[in-house]
């Protein structure tokens, strides 16, 4: 289905990101076949669609995990300690931001403000908001979320 979508674009280099942008979108991720199609499409080296697949944080060229944790550190968030809870998630799942669990259930991220600043400190699991958060919350939340995960 991805290369239909490739191959709906003008072979122009000013496309390359529109492409990797709609293969991220369809795949969370950009696989390595698709953007060597890509470049071979649009007659590019291959070195250059990685470059720009590296450079925009909002493509990933590794598969996400089921459940993208978002934690926001505009300034609202921060000011109610975003960081202690950013911090808590890295010791319960075990990675850093921008890491994946190796179960591939969790990725974590740090954002800037997701606009839900009256409920900081906020997170994003997906597209459900969480918060007011503590410590305490974020343990429960991923007990359960890896609760859910475990019974499907
Ligand atoms: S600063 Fe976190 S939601 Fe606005």
């Amino acid at each position: 289905m991805s290369l239909e979508i490739i191959n709906s674009y003008p072979k122009e280099k000013r496309y390359t990101l529109a492409i990797l942008q709609d293969i991220q979108r369809e795949h969370g991720y950009i696989p390595k076949e698709y953007m060597e199609y890509t470049s071979e499409y649009l007659n590019l080296p291959l070195s250059d669609v990685y470059s720009i697949a590296t450079f925009y944080k909002s493509l990933s060229l590794k598969p996400k995990g089921k459940y993208v944790i978002k934690v926001c550190n505009g300034t609202a968030c921060h000011i109610r300690d975003s960081i202690s809870i950013l911090k808590e998630l890295q010791d319960i799942l075990g990675i850093e931001s921008g890491e994946t669990t190796e179960d591939g259930l969790f990725s974590l991220e740090i954002v800037n403000c997701i606009g839900a600043c009256a409920l900081a400190p906020v997170m994003l699991i997906n597209n459900k908001y969480y918060g007011a958060m503590t410590k305490e919350k974020v343990k429960t939340v991923i007990e359960d979320l890896q609760g859910v995960s475990a019974n499907v």
